[in-house]
């Protein structure tokens, strides 16, 4: 639709009607014969009101959204097409790694056509926009959504960004398969305070804008069509009522001129916050600080009317929201093609396609991490008697929490996999107990949850296990979080793993020694007993529906790990938060031998993390040689100047590796304090048996740029160091120096 035909729909439409593009309902209003209970029943909606409604969120199916979207067309005056939302996080149904998994990929355009394949099966299922990326940075391990996010680091997150919003949305959102990104949450939802969930965020406005801001902005920068607004307050203030936030940085400081949208209930959340009295005042806090949609209250329906009448809220303000909805849908064709790919030809064509399964696989490979290995890993593919025991060797749900659309049948456990794929050993499968007790709440989900268990037949099992173990060559043992302890509402204030696995594990270690541990889980956790009782530990973190293929393929050297942590591993939940790209203090602690008692360390636990940021070993052996920098002078009044940085890697043993090549840089004095060092650029490489390969990485003044004393974004002339190596710890560093 033209620009022009819009402003007319705009013009035509009642001041009921406007309002209800303003409103997002979930799908269970609109179904035939709904009957709504728990929170859908208490907001109140009016029939009037949902006849209406601009937009609806959680459900998906070409068939019965082709419905809805029949139903709203015909109810609403103008037969405006509702936008249809669903929070697609890593996976449609063709589940890919929870994003901290992608995140350890090092491997952006894996993570963009991992999108792409998502956005496909959202769309032909009738969905026109993800909830995703979740853009936030993480960096405490209590906190449950670590899990959907892609890590600790600023610049990597944003890479990630940029690659899902391109892969959701491709070079046109109108055309066939694509569905819109909605960044998210803005802002820096990623740091609650002691990780509890929902909590307040304390952060000084140059970490914001130097740390937590530039991911969204790649996804800005990237044209996601859609931005949610977070749950915490900051500065004291909650986002969707954050004014300065929404309007001076969002919009006009990063030029987002997308659709805004709350998250679940959040404008009358303004009530609990205890900033608005109540819903009208919600309404105008929202509204004013440039929230576009309300999603699941309705505090807008309710009160904007008499709002603009009393001249509280401009009239103005409203017709720009709306104008940001219709354009949205515009954008999206719907006023053409208000079904857009909707279509059960489509679902039976595309979802969980051969296509699609394998680019899960290969993503899913990518992502896993080799923390540990004295050898034992590759396992041999005959001859040996191999125990695979724990809750995860025949469980299919390796999804995590945010995998709405997922299906355990869709996928195969390692236990069916195995003997199939390496027939030449002797294989015993025990699953030996529950993931988590019985009685566990789980956030109240409890109905959800399935253990195998009573107490009795686990103490069975656990016997059982253990003689097992005792008769094999070697054990694998596959533990982990149960999904529901990771996503949103699962902060924990412990970091180890549910107690009986560990129990598991101690009794094993006294029969075998032979032990390798592969873990599933949504964020780090302290691993010591794990590491010190294990030959080898392989991190799955929810590898998604073909993991176990991926898992199986690792453990037996077919496919050579190449993940690398994009989130520090704690030594202990008392180290919380800890990343690599910490502030040089005044005290630094020098080595981890203490020598001196005031400085900056702990009296019980080391500093570094267990496992740093970067980190992950391979089946090939790379060394690294001749670091060496073109110039040691990178001129700032010299446009385009640069500095070629390279290296040599070499893998020097007998198999095919990938090596991510990091890139680090230090600046080693600056007006304000700067973080020790900086990851500014990496590279993913593939390796034969002893070949050798020069990587070269551009530095450029650009690179070098941080919020000085004055809060002004720019680079300052002196002395940086240079880092490149195969995780955050390289410390052998090469000078150059920046001048005028
Ligand atoms: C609440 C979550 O915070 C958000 O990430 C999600 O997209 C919405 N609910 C919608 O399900």
């Amino acid at each position: 639709m033209e620009k022009r035909k819009l402003v007319e729909l705009l013009e035509d439409m009642s001041m009921e009607e406007k309002i209800g593009q303003l409103l997002q309902l979930t799908g269970s209003y609109f179904m035939e014969d709904a009957v709504l209970t728990g929170p859908e029943a208490e907001i109140g909606v009016t029939d009037q009101e949902i006849a209406c409604c601009g937009s609806v969120l959680s459900v998906h199916g070409a068939k019965e959204l082709r419905k809805i979207q029949d139903r709203i067309m015909k109810s609403q005056p103008h037969h405006i097409p509702a936008l249809f939302m669903l929070d697609v996080i890593h996976g449609f149904r063709t589940i890919f790694p929870v994003p901290i998994g992608q995140g350890c990929t090092f491997h952006p355009e894996l993570v963009k056509e991992g999108a792409s394949i998502s956005a496909k099966e959202t769309a032909v299922s009738g969905v026109h926009i993800t909830f995703s990326p979740m853009s936030d940075l993480c960096r405490d391990a209590r906190w449950g959504r670590v899990m959907e996010g892609t890590g600790e680091d600023k610049y990597l997150n944003g890479v990630y960004t940029k690659a899902m919003v391109e892969g959701y949305q491709g070079k046109d959102v109108k055309a066939p398969y694509k569905v819109g990104a909605c960044v998210k949450h803005f802002a820096a939802y990623g740091l609650p305070e002691g990780g509890r969930e929902y909590n307040t965020v304390e952060v000084s406005n140059r970490t914001l804008f130097e740390d937590y801001l530039p991911a969204y902005k790649e996804g800005v920068k990237a044209g996601a069509v859609s931005v949610m607004t977070s749950f915490n307050t900051l500065d004291r203030i909650p986002s969707t009522a954050n004014r300065r936030l929404m309007r001076d940085v969002l919009r006009d400081n990063m030029g987002f001129d997308g659709v805004l949208i709350s998250d679940y209930g959040a404008v009358m959340e303004l009530v609990n916050h205890g900033i608005a009295e109540d819903g009208k005042e919600a309404a105008k806090l929202a509204i004013n600080a440039g929230v576009d949609i309300e999603m699941m209250s309705r505090s807008y329906v309710a009160n904007l009317k008499e709002l603009i009448v009393s001249g509280e809220v401009e009239q103005s303000v409203l017709n720009e929201a709306v104008m940001r909805v219709l354009t949205l849908k515009n954008q999206l064709g719907l006023f053409e093609h208000p079904y857009k790919d909707a279509s059960e030809e489509g679902e039976q064509a595309y979802i969980l396609c051969k296509e699609h399964r394998e680019a899960a696989r290969k993503c899913a490979e990518e992502s896993l991490v080799l923390l540990e290995n004295d050898g034992i890993l590759p396992l041999k593919k005959q001859g040996q008697h191999i125990a695979f025991i724990g809750p995860y060797v025949d469980n299919k749900e390796l999804y995590g929490a945010w995998a709405l659309m997922a299906d355990g049948k869709d996928a195969k456990a390692l236990s069916e996999i195995v003997p199939l794929l390496y027939p030449n050993n002797g294989y015993w499968f025990e699953h030996a107990c529950n993931i988590v007790p019985k009685d566990s709440l789980l956030s109240g989900l409890a109905s959800t949850l399935e253990t195998k268990y009573t107490e009795e037949e686990e103490a069975r099992a656990m016997e059982r296990a253990v003689e097992t173990a005792a008769a094999a060559d070697i054990v694998v043992l596959m533990m982990g979080e149960h999904r529901l302890q990771t996503g949103e509402a699962a902060a924990v204030g412990d970091i180890t793993l549910p107690k009986k696995q560990l129990e598991l594990l101690e009794r094993i270690a006294k029969v075998n020694e032979n032990i390798v541990t592969v873990l599933f889980n949504g964020r780090p956790l302290d691993i010591r007993e794990v590491k010190e009782k294990s030959s080898a530990v392989l991190e799955a973190w929810f590898p998604g529906t073909e993991g176990a293929y991926a898992v199986a393929d690792t453990l037996f050297g077919t496919s050579n790990p190449s993940g690398r942590l994009s989130m520090s591993f704690p030594y202990c939940v008392g180290q919380v938060p800890v990343h690599y790209d910490e502030f040089a203090t005044g005290r630094p602690k020098e080595t981890e031998e203490v020598e001196n008692k005031f400085c900056s360390r702990y009296e019980d636990i080391p500093n570094a993390p267990l496992y740093p940021f970067g980190y992950g070993l391979s089946y090939a052996d790379f060394t690294y040689e001749y670091r060496r920098i073109s110039k040691e002078q990178l001129k700032i009044s010299k446009q385009d100047d640069f500095i070629e940085a390279s290296v040599t890697v070499t893998n020097h043993s007998d198999v095919v590796g990938m090596e991510v090549v990091q890139l680090y840089i230090q600046d080693v004095k600056g007006s304000v304090v700067r973080p020790v060092k900086e990851l500014k650029g990496f590279q993913k490489i593939c390796l034969e048996p002893q070949e050798s390969k020069t990587v070269t990485f551009c530095v450029t003044e650009e690179m070098l740029r941080f919020y000085d004393i004055n809060m002004e974004y720019k680079s300052e002339p002196g002395e940086f160091r240079i880092y490149i190596g195969h995780d955050s710890t390289q410390s052998n560093g090469l000078a150059f120096h920046l001048t005028k």
